[in-house]
């Protein structure tokens, strides 16, 4: 078995004889012949086991075994000492120094042989188990980072599909572009941990400018002046290399340079296209992350994402207000139709609406209440459609059968409309929009509160341009007269809604 053995003494025959017969058994050897030299050729040699005399010239058997064990981290290279003494102390002392075996002059070469293989043996046996024990070590210390990695991967993954769940759910609900940026700003800067984000957008398609059209953490004032083309510059370098773009970068084409020098003047970092159907609808614009950290991998993937998803949200959104706009406008000259036959209604559903959306503005509704108060009271009278004509038209008294047919069209329209999804909430302004306080109203003879807020107003807005109309059988009311009218039947009538009327006449924002 091999080994390598450092034999120290400074009895130059001792030294011989052991080397001599350590070569022949396929030793390696190395020899010092005093404390000193002992130490450097440990340190050059790196012996796997040490046979070291007590009494050495300069520095003694003790000092060595001590210096050894000060570098032998492990404590495992075998020291057998060998001395002339035979006192007991120095057997002690050099157990103490760390020494395994202790051997007395004059030795049997067989014995201290022996002895050498024995520990050696071990010796290998404890060094292949210490290098199997750290390899063990290391792969337990590879695998739990691997393992806190992928956990943390997999965290980070789950909340990245969280988030665009969440925000996928979001853009399918909402409706309202301005609502949809802001949700995509806000979700873009929550999610990358970033100091700012704007978005530029054409609310139009095929628009030639993109415009600000929302953000967070900017100074919207100044961007708000702000254009973009959407055919050259960086929309046209976008569009071709969809990929986030650093806005630093020195080597674009010249006019996608100037507009990214001017956005990076404002603080951004990045940015990345909006693209519907290989179509250029926006451009994101993203600041420096919290903290000044540097972007990464992940975080360039989640902002392509939320991207797309924001893009298709608002191309949805687009589709939604052209389909509505298109219906709302056939409807608007179904409307007008009827009136055109009636030289005394001409103009009403118009001025209707328009002190509709007035007066609910004033009453602090909220947005959405707004937006179907204007669809219904656009078409509130659209049921007269299906009331004929000549009753319409008649110059004279109604007869009881007449006015049954002329009490109908609330009915009637609201049941016109009812299949229209995006109309369903202006139903009840369409149906109760002759219903009074005080129950006499049609067709459902509600009372006070079931009556609701914006069929009240609409209600209000219809009767108040009825007195301020001609008709066949009387002259308009001037509009103080309309007001008395209106306030003198506040059994009718909301109290609070008729004065908001009045305030408006009298800030001259209402005239006849
Ligand atoms: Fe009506
Ligand atoms: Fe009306």
């Amino acid at each position: 078995m091999a080994g390598n053995v450092l034999v120290v003494d400074d009895d130059p025959n001792v030294v011989e004889i052991l080397t001599e017969s350590l070569r022949s058994r396929g030793y390696v050897t190395e020899c010092a012949y005093d404390g000193e030299e002992a130490l450097e050729k440990y340190e050059q040699f790196q012996p796997d086991l040490v046979v070291l005399d007590i009494i050495l010239p300069k520095k003694d058997g003790f000092w060595v075994c001590d210096e050894i064990r000060e570098r032998d981290i492990h404590r495992d290279i075998p020291i057998i000492m060998i001395s002339a003494e035979g006192i007991p102390d120095s057997m002690v002392k050099g157990f103490r120094s760390g020494a395994q075996d202790y051997i007395k002059k004059p030795f049997s070469l067989k014995e201290i042989i022996a002895k050498i293989d024995n520990f050696l043996n071990q010796a290998i046996e404890s060094k292949n188990l210490r290098v199997r024990n750290l390899f063990l070590e290391d792969e337990v210390q590879k695998g739990q980072a691997d393992y806190m990695r992928i956990n943390r991967e997999l965290k980070k993954k789950i909340l990245y599909m969280r988030t665009l769940f969440g925000l996928s759910q979001d853009l399918n609900r909402l409706r309202d572009p301005e609502d949809l940026v802001h949700i995509f700003c806000l979700t873009v800067i929550g999610q990358l941990g970033i100091s700012s984000a704007a978005l530029f957008y054409s609310y139009e398609k095929h628009k030639e400018h993109l415009s600000y059209a929302g953000g967070k953490g900017v100074q919207g004032n100044f961007l708000s002046t702000v254009r973009l083309s959407s055919e050259v510059g960086l929309a046209k370098y976008l569009k071709e290399n969809h990929d986030v773009l650093d806005l630093h970068r020195s080597d674009l084409p010249e006019e996608a340079l100037q507009e990214s020098g001017f956005m990076a003047d404002f603080g951004f970092s990045f940015c990345y296209p909006l693209v519907v159907k290989s179509h250029l609808i926006g451009i994101l614009f993203i600041g420096k992350k919290i903290g000044d950290r540097e972007y990464s991998e992940n975080d360039f993937e989640l902002l392509k994402s939320i991207a797309s998803s924001a893009a298709t949200g608002l191309e949805n959104a687009r589709l939604y207000w052209e389909l509505q706009d298109t219906y709302l406008s056939t409807i608007k000259v179904l409307v007008s139709t009827i009136e055109a036959k009636d030289s005394y209604t001409r103009g009403h559903t118009e001025r209707v609406a328009e002190y509709a959306r007035m007066l609910a503005e004033e009453m602090g509704l909220s947005k959405k209440e707004r937006e179907i108060l204007s669809f219904g009271a656009a078409l509130h009278d659209i049921g007269k459609l299906g009331v004929y004509e000549n009753i319409l038209n008649k110059p004279g008294e109604l007869t009881e059968k007449e006015w049954a047919v002329v009490r109908s069209h609330p009915v009637v329209g609201a049941n016109i409309i009812k299949d229209m999804k995006f109309l369903e909430a202006a139903c009840d302004l369409v149906r109760h929009h002759h219903e009074r306080l005080d129950g006499e109203g049609y067709p459902d003879n509600l009372v006070g509160d079931q009556i609701s807020v914006g069929a009240r107003i609409v209600a209000i807005a219809d009767a108040f341009d009825a007195m301020t109309s001609n008709r066949p059988y009387r002259q308009a009311f001037s509009v103080e007269q309309a007001i008395e009218q209106l306030k003198k039947q506040y059994e009718k009538f909301d109290e609070k809604i008729v004065a908001k009327l009045e305030e408006l006449i009298e800030s001259g924002r209402i005239k006849r």
